[in-house]
Formats: C-alpha cells, sequence, structure tokens
C-alpha cells in the first residue's frame, strides 16, 4: 500500500533533479503486444510466492486489451468519418475490462507503465489506460460491479469528442496557439454531444463525458462547475486521466515516471481532486512498477521485476549496473525485503541508457 510517507520520503531525495531522455525510435501502430518475455527467464530466480504471470496469463491479459484497443479504433474512426458508432460492443469490452480486472490488475499496471511511448493519432490509448486506473480506484472505493462498468464505459468515452478536433492541432509537436487550446478544449461538450443519442440509459455517459474536465475546487472547465455538481465517475475519471496524461508521452513533451507525477498530484493538484478518491488512489497506484528502473542507495541500477508487495521502496530488483556506472558482466537479483542496506532511492528514465 502506497504510505503518503514515502511519497514525502521521495520529494525529500529527489528534489529539482533533471531528468534527461534520449529519443527513441516511435512504436509501430500496434503497442500492445507481448511484453515482459525476458521475464520468464529471470522469473526462475525469484522464490515462487514473488513471481510474475505466466506467459498464458498474459497473453490472455494482452488479447483483452487488444480487443478494448480495436473497438476504440472503430469509434473514433467513425467520428472521424462522421459516420454513426455503436456503443454496444464497446460496453462488452467495458464489461471484460472490469470482469478480468482482479484476475489481471498487475499485468495491466506494468503495461500501462510500459507502453509510455504512444503518441498515437487518437487518444485510444489515453482512453484504454485511463479506464483501466480508474477501475483501481473504483475498487478501491467499493464500486459494485454494475457500476465499475458504467465507470470504465464512461472512461473508454470520455474524449470522444477529441475524434472531432484537427488531427494537426493533437499531433502538434510545439506550443499550442492559444486558439488551438481554445478548439482543444470544446471536446467535452462535442464529445457529449455525441453521446447524447445513445439516450437515457446511458445518460450518465454524456454527463460524465461533459464534466471530465471540471475540477473539485471550481478550476475546471468548460463550466468551472464544483464539487458538490460532478458526478463521481467523472471526479474518478479526472484524477486517473491526469495520471495517464503526465506518464504518459505526449507529441510535444516526454513523461514524467510515476513517483515524480505522483508527487505533483500530491503537492500541487490535490484540491483539483475528491479526497477520497485521490486517498484511494495512492492505496494502488504503484511509485515503482514492474519493468521500471530504479537506482539504489549503493548508486546501483536495476530493473524492478517483481513486486514484494510490501514498502515501495524494497521491490525485487535485477540489477544491471553497477555503482560505477558499467554495466555488469552478470546481473544479479536482489529482494531488497531481504537486503536490509539496500533500497531504491529514485525512479531511472531507461531511456538515459
Ligand atoms: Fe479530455
Amino acid at each position: 500500500m502506497v504510505k503518503i510517507s514515502d511519497i514525502i520520503r521521495g520529494q525529500d531525495l529527489f528534489g529539482d533533479k533533471k531528468r534527461k531522455a534520449k529519443g527513441r525510435n516511435q512504436k509501430d501502430e500496434v503497442v500492445i503486444s507481448g511484453i515482459l518475455a525476458a521475464d520468464d527467464i529471470i522469473n526462475d530466480m525469484i522464490s515462487p510466492s514473488l513471481r510474475g504471470p505466466t506467459n498464458i496469463e498474459k497473453k490472455e491479459a494482452l488479447s483483452i486489451l487488444s480487443g478494448v484497443s480495436g473497438s476504440l479504433d472503430k469509434m473514433f474512426s467513425s467520428i472521424r468519418k462522421g459516420k454513426e458508432f455503436d456503443i454496444a460492443p464497446l460496453k462488452t469490452q467495458a464489461k471484460k475490462l472490469v470482469k478480468s480486472f482482479e484476475k489481471f490488475e498487475n499485468i495491466y499496471m506494468i503495461q500501462i507503465y510500459n507502453d509510455y511511448e504512444d503518441v498515437s493519432l487518437t487518444p485510444k490509448y489515453n482512453s484504454l489506460w485511463t479506464a483501466l486506473i480508474a477501475i483501481m480506484i473504483g475498487s478501491v472505493l467499493g464500486l459494485e460491479r454494475e457500476e465499475l462498468t458504467e465507470l470504465a464505459l464512461s472512461a473508454l468515452t470520455h474524449d470522444v469528442g477529441m475524434g472531432l478536433i484537427d488531427e494537426d492541432i493533437l499531433n502538434k509537436k510545439t506550443d499550442l496557439l492559444r486558439s488551438e487550446i481554445r478548439e482543444i478544449e470544446t471536446h467535452p461538450e462535442k464529445g457529449s454531444e455525441l453521446l447524447k443519442k445513445f439516450g437515457d440509459d446511458y445518460g450518465y455517459l454524456f454527463e460524465v463525458c461533459a464534466q471530465e474536465h471540471e475540477r473539485e475546487d471550481g478550476s475546471g472547465y468548460p463550466n468551472g462547475l464544483g464539487a458538490k455538481d460532478i458526478h463521481q465517475y467523472a471526479k474518478i475519471i479526472s484524477l486517473a486521466d491526469t495520471y495517464e496524461a503526465m506518464t504518459h508521452d505526449r507529441p510535444f513533451r516526454k513523461r514524467m515516471l510515476p513517483l515524480y507525477a505522483i508527487k505533483d498530484i500530491v503537492e500541487n493538484m490535490k484540491h483539483k481532486f475528491n479526497k477520497n478518491i485521490l486517498k484511494a488512489f495512492l492505496e494502488k497506484v504503484t511509485l515503482f512498477p514492474v519493468g521500471s528502473y530504479a537506482k539504489l542507495n549503493s548508486k546501483e541500477v536495476g530493473r524492478v521485476i517483481a513486486s514484494t508487495g510490501e514498502t515501495h521502496f524494497r521491490q525485487v530488483v535485477n540489477i544491471l549496473y553497477g555503482s560505477d556506472g558499467k554495466k555488469l558482466k552478470t546481473p544479479r537479483v536482489v529482494n531488497l525485503m531481504e537486503a536490509p542496506l539496500l533500497h531504491i532511492v529514485e525512479p531511472v528514465d531507461e531511456r538515459e541508457f
């Protein structure tokens, strides 16, 4: 469980350290592919209770994500072409995400962390990752299965209005003009108009879509609504969407590492989000997800290969670089719960290597 003290500890340690990121080739269209294959090799080196998911589980989980991504693709491409789109396939996908969440939560969270380079033409991955983070929060809040499905569907459709925004603006690699920002800020209203046609059964969808950029302290848009007037799903999605955006690349900037994003949210944005929702998020979010790189107090750098489920600063790490910064000929796996003198001090961007 994330403790606020852990986050505060992180703040003290990191200060204003600059993180440079070397560019890497942009990924191809399909970003959802098998991940962590190499981990199968090192899985054998981890005690059975800490081992990651099996290949079969990964395949099943990734195929669910691919299905959702495919439905989102269809939705956005229909909107771009001015065609009607059907909500039923997305509802089916939302149900699948919720149903599989408990079983595959770890795989989903690892995938969200690792697919940070996607800067696709449509916000489909943002919608997918936002839905998963929203389900994570909703589960901690104790929402019922039916409510979680509504929440997931709301998240999958929260940015439908982006399908009506000029793609040149969405993909612009430099600062946006004021007029371009205004154009983007029309997407909640445009999106909710698109969702209205699904009728009263889906009333929550257009309400949430219209409110996803409203904020608890009244600082959001388009209407500057206050806490009392914002739908609960919109409150959850606004936090999930913010965290997703911060921890993933965008055409004009690189991502932040999870710890820095969480630090920023807690330090600078906490009044914008509902307190209980923020608390639920902090209970579950992972500071050093499996797949991420981290520096230890010994100055060695390694990759987190398994979660101990204990304090964030003590995971199972495959140490790849020695304290002199040189790549080790033989990496070594350390369970930091069993190495009292070692702990993680900061996250490292793998693009630095
Ligand atoms: Fe949005």
